[in-house]
């Protein structure tokens, strides 16, 4: 069964409003909706009183009409009984202000208060829903990132710096605070990063980031574990948030869900959505090594700077199915009835305010028709032989102050690299360095192949030709001496600026950057010259660097394109090594989208990576899961793409040879087995 659904919040409306509801669920072919995200004010009006009248009903009444429930732990907005009763359980700004209730997320995590009654509430429905014949999924929370700076967080902060360091001399030396007179010699005068006169330590606050995942991972881990002891056959999940203010390690915390779980909500509205859809699935499929959950999107109007944007007919449906094709076990939505009030009262629904007789709730029956009728066949593997390096820490260590370039912006470099793949319809992965600086083993059991314990997702690097590294700013030792052995084994390697810069505390690797990679790529970089912005600078391939340029000296690699103007007229600009078996390529320029497109290209023609269905027109994605092979049309005209193969329409059984046309904006989903696709596409 594909999961397609959404946040159902029954506590907005009068009971009489449940069996409509149910009935239009059935309607559209729902299976499942997350139940009670945000109710924990309902189910505990005042502190050790439980109200369970009204989940009791609404559970069995949806077991009555065959839907299932991902059922929450409403932990991420204590009522405001908490916050009078637990003042200290209030998170506190880094500007010393202490927020109250009034919105969600005022919690601060490392309040005992706050963790006891979390687990109390967890406990109770624990005790009275983990058999209901409903439940499928537990629900921990909702998208875990908040951040807090007081007292309490400050001393969690300490215990896990005694940890992660043993003593204050490596503190020390770790956080460089030679510099500035930052010297500690007591453990209490560490604080979180708060308001300070200038530039904080850079290592301070990469530090309390990675700090905070581990407390809010801890939190959800207590949850956890309570919830399977009362019934370890459910599944348990939380939904991951992205965004460059939450400070979770995605990678890391997969391997303590049951099934990764991830909010996506693609904002762009000029032609680059599909990209950000794309890559949000292959990102998220990274994390969870396989298959994974759209937990929430959005099924209409989308926040964009400014002015929410309406989706275009066709939309919903073609996003909801790029997921599905790139590994999602479904697709759900926020959320099922648009509610009357309170913060989100514009934020789109299945049901919005005009009710079920609108185009959204009609395209949202097709698509559960579509995904009912596709699922018997949906459950197989996306197959790549590219991956792109992704790692939360490098992110934050490049959010900081003091950086050479304000416009330094690691999300925004790693979907181009993305976006350039996807453009060239090659299908991309995600790996993950794994956190072998602490001594801790990275995610055990899954982090093998020629990586090692040193890269995880997937396999390790082992199914690779390709691997690309984009502003993957701190490396470990044992991650960068995977990837020389992935080279010197074969591999192709694509190293950006930025990359392999610093040790994981954030410490520059001295000699020329970028010191984790010299040898592998054969070249020696002394100096950095950030372009203003607006500027370009000359290639002598006919290109132009954009935002980023820099003095290389060739070591050993063979230089490939020039700068061609400046003071770095003449100097190599992208160079070419070969280490072993393998070949690392190194770019040094910031590059245009289709700059850095056809250098990929080129860099995958070599390796032998084709695209995964050549020839397909520009406006046509593939994607290939399993024996299916999805098509999405996002242009405006029908569009006829010759196919590799015979198969079989997986919608409507009709048998399909040679090639189909798909029609504008619309999807095609063929059955096409294994030995039909490879023989024409090797
Ligand atoms: C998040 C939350 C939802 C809702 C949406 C709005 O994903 O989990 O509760 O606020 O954002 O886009």
């Amino acid at each position: 069964m594909l999961f397609f659904g959404g946040d159902y919040n029954p506590e907005q409306w009068p009971e009489q409003i449940w069996p409509e509801d149910v009935a239009l669920m059935r309607q559209a072919g729902v299976t499942i909706v997350s139940l009670g995200v945000f109710a924990w004010s309902h189910l505990e009006p005042e502190e050790g009183r439980f109200e369970f009248g009204r989940l009791d009903r609404i559970m069995d009444l949806l077991h009555d009409g065959g839907i299932r429930v991902a059922l929450a732990t409403p932990t991420a907005s204590p009522p405001p009984w908490f916050t009078l009763a637990h003042p200290e359980g209030l998170p506190v700004t880094a500007d010393g202000v202490r927020l109250t209730h009034g919105s969600r997320d005022t919690y601060c995590v490392s309040a005992p208060a706050y963790r006891a009654a979390a687990r109390t509430i967890a406990t109770e429905l624990a005790a009275r829903y983990a058999r209901h014949p409903a439940l499928a999924l537990w629900h921990v929370h909702n998208e875990y990132g908040t951040d807090c700076r007081c007292d309490l967080t400050a001393s969690a902060f300490r215990s896990w710096l005694e940890k992660r360091h043993g003593d204050l001399d490596a503190l020390n030396e770790s956080w460089t605070t030679a510099f500035w007179s930052q010297r500690y010699s007591d453990w209490a005068q560490i604080m979180p990063p708060r308001a300070t006169q200038y530039l904080p330590n850079p290592a301070h606050v990469l530090d309390f980031r990675r700090f905070l995942s581990d407390e809010l991972l801890g939190a959800f881990v207590e949850q956890r574990d309570l919830l399977r002891e009362a019934n370890p056959a459910v599944p348990i999940t939380t939904n991951f948030v992205q965004g460059g203010w939450v400070s979770v390690d995605h990678a890391r915390w997969a391997s303590e869900v049951d099934i990764v779980a991830v909010d996506h909500y693609p904002a762009a509205v000029d032609g680059r959505g599909e990209a950000e859809t794309a890559f949000g699935g292959d990102l998220a499929r990274g994390w969870a090594g396989g298959e994974w959950l759209l937990m929430e999107t959005a099924p209409n109007l989308i926040y964009t700077p400014g002015r929410m944007h309406a989706k275009e007919p066709g939309r919903l449906t073609r996003h909801s199915l790029n997921y599905v094709a790139r590994g999602s076990r479904g697709a759900m939505y926020f959320q099922w009835r648009q509610p009357r009030g309170g913060a989100e009262l514009f934020h789109s629904a299945l049901v919005p305010h005009a009710g079920p007789d609108t185009p959204v709730f009609r395209e949202a029956i097709g698509l559960g028709r579509t995904l009912k009728t596709i699922a018997p066949y949906a459950g197989g593997e996306v197959e790549a032989r590219v991956a792109i390096g992704w790692d939360a820490p490098s992110w934050w260590a490049l959010q900081g102050g003091g950086l050479p370039a304000a416009d330094i912006d690691y999300l925004a470099a790693v979907q181009q690299t993305h976006r350039a793949l996807y453009r060239s319809g090659i299908p991309t992965d995600f790996v993950f360095p794994g956190r072998t600086d602490s001594g801790e083993a990275s995610r055990a059991g899954d982090a093998v192949g020629s990586g090692g314990a040193a890269w995880v997702g997937g396999a390790g690097l082992r199914p690779y030709k390709i691997v690309v590294l984009t502003h993957l700013f701190l490396i470990s030792d044992e991650s960068a001496a995977a990837l020389r052995e992935f080279v010197a084994a074969g591999g192709h390697l694509v190293v950006g600026h930025l990359s392999g810069i610093a040790d994981p505390a954030g410490r520059i690797r001295l000699g020329g950057y970028p010191g984790a990679f010299r040898d592998v790529l054969g070249v020696r970089v002394v100096e950095w010259r950030p372009l203003a912005p607006g500027t370009t600078i000359a290639l002598d391939d006919g290109e132009q660097g954009v935002r980023w340029s820099e003095r290389v000296e060739t070591a050993g690699a063979e230089t490939v394109v020039r700068y061609a103007g400046d003071v770095l007229a003449g100097a190599p600009a992208i160079t070419r090594n070969r280490f072993g078996a393998g070949v690392a390529w190194y770019v040094s320029p910031g590059l245009d989208d289709d700059a850095l497109r056809r250098l990929l290209e080129r860099v995958a023609a070599e390796a032998g990576v084709t695209p995964l269905l050549p020839g397909r027109p520009p406006e046509v994605e593939a994607v290939r899961r399993g024996e299916l092979l999805f098509l999405f049309n996002h242009g405006s005209g029908p569009a006829v793409v010759a196919l590799p193969g015979s198969g079989t329409n997986a919608v409507t059984k009709r048998a399909v040879s040679e090639s189909v046309t798909v029609p504008a904006g619309g999807v095609m989903v063929i059955n096409m087995p294994d030995r039909e696709f490879k023989s024409r596409t090797g």
